[in-house]
Parts: structure tokens; C-alpha cells; sequence
């Protein structure tokens, strides 16, 4: 069981997915907010981790409290180092962001889905998964910091997302599989430093009720990587078009087919897919902050 708040939450979810896609340990994220007043079963076997950046979020460390008091351990994904929910763990990793300055958590996003990510992959070594293919993602996961250099040399329209969606009435944010949770993380930067309502589904849920909300010119973020569940993807963002939408696409950068798919294409460098989140939320965070520059918030506070 992993928990958090807002963007720590984000990256538990993206935690699980790895967790038990790698490993094949069944694994879910909890909002801590809800966790210690749903009375939750605690299994003193389970492994469970507290996921913060400041390491001080009430939440999270009441549901810390409430997991230990009924014989469970916790572990922390810390950032802040001596933070309280650091010492209520006693036990752990510190993810050595350095200090988040502004409001927004964004290289404490990236570090606390790159520890995870380790985790996922120690673990499943230790089960099912071969020793040639954890290299290959420890390999892979060793590349991200290039990747991201590569994609900030050359970020893609970003600008021109940021003229659809900054006036815009809502925006919503789509994908799927392990894409849905950097979905919902776009659309938290985007609220939190632009002041824009945005939504954030699985993509599959889009037809299930966002879809009353479009209409011509309505901006739609999809994430959408060379992932098995593509396909899918790129028949949600057909019924988007078909009833106006704009469609602003991450994707990879080989992936021909899901450029035709878009009106702004934002490509990143291609990866292990169970990494992607690692590179696609990136020009998410840039959209949320070039759109608050533009509409002229202080993005520091
Ligand atoms: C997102 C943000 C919040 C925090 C949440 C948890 O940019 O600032 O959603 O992620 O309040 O905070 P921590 O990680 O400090 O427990």
C-alpha cells in the first residue's frame, strides 16, 4: 500500500502500477486525506509506504500513525530529511531532491517515481523477473536524465499549447495505463500555477461523462505513449475530434502514427515504457508554467 497527498499521491500510483506489473505483488495507492476515516483493514504483513515531499503533510503522517497503531510498518519516500514523517517511519528512503521552492512538487515527482521505480524493479528481481530485463531497466532508467536533457534542448510547441489552453474554460487531461496518473499530475500543475479548472481521467473514462464538456476548440491533453494500450488512446482522442476538441498529444518521438492524430504534437524521447511517466510529465509541468507566466502569475507562489 502506498500513500500520499496531491502529487505524492500521483507518484504511488504510478508505484503500484510498476509494483505490480514488475513484481506481480498486488499493490494500491490511497489518498492519505481519506485513509485513517475510512477505517482501513491493515495487514501487519503488508509493506507500506508514506510518500512526501516536505515530509510534514497532516495527512499522510496521521494515516502513518493510524497504519502503525494497528501493527503495520511504513516506510517513507521522503524528500525532507528529519521531517516528521521521516522520523515517524524510522525506516525508509530520502529521495535527495534538494528544496522544492515554489508550491508546485516537480523534481520531487520525478525522484519519488525513480525510487519507487528501483523498489519495483529490486523486488521483482527477487521474484519473477529475469536478470537481463531488470538490466535492461536499470539501463534505461540510468538514461532518463539525458532523456529529459535531450527533451528540454528541444521542448516541442509548448507555446503554442499554452495559447489553447490559457484562456480556455477547462482543460482536460487524458491517458491511460500508467499514463492516467501523469494525466491527473498535468492537470494539478496546470490548476495550481495557471488557476485553470482542469480534469484528468483514465482516458477509457472519458466517454463516461468529460465528453458532455467538449465542444469546438475545447483543449484536450492526451498522454499517450508507444505503449500496449496506445491503440486505445488514439481511439478516445477520434471521439474527442469528432465533436471539436483540440488536441494537444504527448507522445514519442518515433511514434508517426500518434503525431497524425494531433493539432499540437509535443514528441519526448522514446523509452521503456514503465518510464514514460518520467519524461511525458515533463512537458506537462512546462505547459503549467508558461501558461502561468503568460496569464501572469507568480509561479513561485
Ligand atoms: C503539488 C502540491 C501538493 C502536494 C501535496 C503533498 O504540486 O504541491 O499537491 O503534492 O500537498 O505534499 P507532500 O508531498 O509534501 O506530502
Amino acid at each position: 500500500r502506498l500513500l500520499g497527498c496531491g502529487t505524492a499521491k500521483h507518484a504511488a500510483e504510478i508505484g503500484a502500477f510498476l509494483i505490480e506489473s514488475l513484481a506481480r505483488v498486488p499493490s494500491v495507492a490511497h489518498i492519505s486525506s481519506e485513509f485513517r476515516t475510512n477505517e482501513p483493514v491493515i495487514n501487519p504483513n503488508a509493506l507500506h509506504f508514506a510518500i512526501s515531499q516536505s515530509g510534514e503533510t497532516a495527512d499522510t503522517l496521521s494515516a502513518v500513525k493510524e497504519i502503525q497503531l494497528k501493527g503495520g510498518q511504513v516506510h517513507g519516500v521522503v524528500n525532507v530529511v528529519g521531517s516528521s514523517i521521516a522520523r515517524q517511519c524510522a525506516r525508509g528512503v530520502y529521495i535527495h531532491s534538494g528544496p522544492e521552492q515554489a508550491v508546485a512538487s516537480t523534481k520531487a515527482f520525478s525522484n519519488m517515481v525513480a525510487a519507487l521505480a528501483i523498489f519495483s524493479i529490486q523486488i521483482a528481481r527477487s521474484r519473477t523477473l529475469g536478470k537481463e530485463k531488470g538490466k535492461e531497466i536499470i539501463n534505461g532508467l540510468q538514461q532518463i536524465p539525458h532523456l529529459i536533457e535531450e527533451y528540454l534542448d528541444d521542448q516541442g510547441p509548448i507555446m503554442e499549447a499554452v495559447e489553447a489552453v490559457k484562456d480556455a474554460k477547462s482543460v482536460l487531461f487524458l491517458g491511460r495505463g500508467i499514463s492516467a496518473p501523469v494525466a491527473k499530475e498535468g492537470a494539478l500543475k496546470l490548476m495550481e500555477v495557471a488557476y485553470i479548472p482542469c480534469l484528468a481521467y483514465p482516458a477509457g473514462e472519458m466517454k463516461h461523462g468529460p465528453i458532455a464538456l467538449l465542444e469546438d476548440g475545447s483543449p484536450v491533453i492526451f498522454i499517450v505513449p508507444n505503449d500496449h494500450v496506445k491503440e486505445k488512446s488514439l481511439s478516445a482522442i477520434h471521439e474527442c475530434r469528432a465533436r471539436g476538441a483540440k488536441i494537444i498529444l504527448i507522445h514519442e518521438e518515433d511514434d508517426i502514427e500518434a503525431t497524425e492524430e494531433a493539432d499540437i504534437s509535443i514528441p519526448v524521447p522514446s523509452c521503456s515504457y514503465l518510464l514514460t511517466p518520467l519524461l511525458t510529465v515533463v512537458p506537462t509541468q512546462l505547459i503549467a508554467y508558461r501558461t502561468a507566466l503568460a496569464l501572469g502569475c507568480d509561479v513561485d507562489r
